[in-house]
């Protein structure tokens, strides 16, 4: 398998984590705006899968056989989020978004994408950036203080 392969692929496992933990997650909220943004970002993150999926398939492979243990991985730890309380959801949020930013750098950097799926991986960065920021103004509005930890936020 190429490296290009294999790092559409993996991202693509870490897209169905993060998507699953948002589906499970949208549970702890009772309020209106939450449960939006937290269904805002969970559809989002199935447009990260669906476009690394179409990448992966037009170079004539096929998704990991390892992505199904990848989404009962986020379900099962969304929903123990949702026990530790809406601080926790939004500080865990936030580290997802980190690591994923911090990948698909590490990957932009050392992957030779051809051009169509370097354009995906780039949209997919920006979004997960958006992501991040919502969620440390969600941990802020909750907690009254700025972010500890201010990795990848521009
Ligand atoms: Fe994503
Ligand atoms: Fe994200």
């Amino acid at each position: 398998m190429s490296k290009t392969i294999a790092a559409l692929k993996q991202m693509h496992n870490i897209e169905r984590f993060a998507t699953e933990i948002y589906r499970v997650q949208r549970r702890a909220f009772k309020d209106k705006i939450s449960i939006n943004k937290m269904t805002a970002a969970m559809h989002n993150e199935q447009e990260h899968i669906d476009d690394l999926l179409e990448c992966i398939i037009s170079q004539g492979e096929t998704k990991s056989w390892m992505g199904t243990a990848f989404e009962v991985m986020g379900k099962f730890l969304g929903f123990l989020s949702t026990l530790l309380g809406r601080q926790f959801v939004f500080w865990a949020d936030a580290k997802i978004e980190q690591r994923a930013i911090k990948d698909y750098g590490i990957f932009l950097k050392t992957i030779n994408f051809d051009a169509k799926s370097k354009r995906i991986v780039v949209k997919n960065l920006n979004d997960e950036k958006v992501h991040l920021r919502s969620w440390q103004d969600a941990l802020g509005r909750l907690t009254g203080k700025p972010p500890k930890d201010t990795r990848y936020m521009t």
